[in-house]
């Protein structure tokens, strides 16, 4: 019995830090443990993720590659695809995809697989922290009874906490350090140890009184967007219709030094987090007998937006051409990151193609997209939609050669042949 509690690891021995899911959350994180002096396991189950990380070459934008390199090159951080590693860590941090099923629903399945994976290793004294985005309920609900079941018996006093993940890819000013982290536990023990283990890699954190006020509130947060952008969406179809320049008017709406936040209409919302978490929120109300009415319909604003601007594309054009070439410029769901997770642009070249559109695509960022590669800028077309405003699309050449431009992005103001959403 002795023999097994000196194998444990205690927090007060181990400044070991697994992190479980090395992607747009988990590598960052990594990366802000070590600067604290963390070592840290980034555990991953995706075999040529692992590879590739531990050769040098970041695949998140937010990590650079010498940075990634120097990490690995102090001793201080790998990856690896052995879970029983997290035997080492006095800290576990689940950094997961929480994505939807089929039917638009929670699919907890990529948590549930890492879960298990993790629990039969966890060492006694562990504290256990949820970053993945979920319903309130799912650390206490759904990750701590598996792991109850599952654990090494002599793991008896293990630690819970939520701490949902703020990150914002791409973002140059907001980052794991100066991002303040929301922090709910399941008591205080827990509540202490993860307040001190943020407190080590955040410059500041906000204690909250349950797990379950912190998962609401990244969804809240997220579901905020969904509804302001919806908003806004919906307005931009209203202004264009009655010939008013939407921009503007958000403009000078934001001129109100109090109550107004600005948001801008485009193709719709991508990326994994604001077209997805709000639909935990609906998803959750529904268990509970409510409709989420306005969430729901934000949903279904956003989700009408590529439609929309296929048609005003296409409305552009001389009607005369019967397949009208269509060049969307950036395919990412968002400018400066080559993350094409839900992105809408998907949504807006199908619906292209449907009305009988030759569509092509260019993304300095981004390599490939569903099976197709990119064209340059120099492929003639009838009409071009700036769907994603990347850096360095040269816009001009295509101005001068008097290329019609839907431009959804608010980037091109009062040029000819340029019209805005
Ligand atoms: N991307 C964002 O901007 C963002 C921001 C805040 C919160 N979040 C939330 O953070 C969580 C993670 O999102 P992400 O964007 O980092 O996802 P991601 O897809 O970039 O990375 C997740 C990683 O987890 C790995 N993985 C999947 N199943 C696994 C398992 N069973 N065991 C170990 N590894 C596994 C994948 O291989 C991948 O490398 C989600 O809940 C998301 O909603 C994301």
């Amino acid at each position: 019995m002795l023999a097994v509690r000196i194998l444990i690891v205690s927090p007060q021995e181990s400044q070991t830090l697994a992190i479980i899911g090395q992607g747009y959350v988990g590598l960052p994180l990594a990366m802000a443990a070590v600067d604290a002096g963390w070592t840290v396991l980034g555990i991953d189950n995706f075999a040529p993720k692992v590879a590739q990380i531990n050769s040098g070459r970041s695949p998140v934008e937010d990590v650079l590659d010498n940075q990634l390199a120097a990490a690995l090159a102090s001793g201080s951080y790998k990856a690896t695809t052995n879970f029983s590693t997290v035997a080492q860590a006095s800290v576990i941090t689940i950094c997961v995809p929480t994505p939807l099923d089929e039917r638009r629903e929670p699919d907890l399945s990529l948590l549930e697989n890492a879960v298990h994976a993790i629990a039969p290793f966890i060492s006694n004294e562990t504290l256990i922290v949820s970053e993945s985005t979920s319903y309130p309920g799912t650390l206490r609900d759904y990750i701590i009874p598996i792991i109850d079941k599952l654990k090494p018996k002599e793991s008896v006093n293990l630690y819970f906490a939520s701490a949902p993940e703020r990150v914002n890819p791409g973002d140059q000013i907001w980052n794991q350090k100066n991002t303040p982290r929301l922090v709910g536990a399941i008591n205080n023990p827990s509540q202490d140890k993860a307040l001190s283990f943020y407190h080590s890699i955040c410059n500041a954190v906000v204690s909250v009184s349950s797990p379950e006020v912190a998962e609401a509130a990244k969804l809240l947060e997220n579901t905020f967007r969904l509804v302001n952008i919806a908003l806004v969406n919906e307005f931009a179809q209203l202004c264009s219709m009655g010939g008013v320049n939407v921009h503007e008017v958000i403009d000078a709406a934001a001129s109100k030094p109090y109550g107004y936040m600005p948001f801008r209409p485009g193709v719709g919302v991508g990326g994994h987090c604001i077209p997805i978490d709000p639909l935990y929120l609906t998803w959750w109300a529904r268990q509970n007998g409510i409709k989420a009415a306005l969430i729901e319909s934000a949903d279904s604003i956003n989700h009408a937006m590529p439609k929309y601007v296929a048609e005003r594309a296409l409305s552009l054009v001389n009607p005369d051409i019967k397949n009208p070439k269509v060049l969307i410029l950036g395919v990412a769901y968002k400018p400066g990151v080559g993350d094409i997770r839900e992105t809408p642009v998907s949504e807006l070249r199908g619906y292209l193609i449907s009305k009988g559109a030759d569509v092509a695509w260019y993304d300095p960022l981004v390599p490939v997209w569903e099976g197709s590669e990119p064209v340059n800028l120099t492929w003639e077309c009838d009409v071009a939609i700036l769907a994603t405003m990347q850096p360095g699309v040269d816009l001009e050449q295509l101005i001068a050669r008097k290329i019609l431009i839907l431009d959804c992005t608010n980037s091109v103001v009062g040029l000819s042949g340029v019209s805005s959403l």
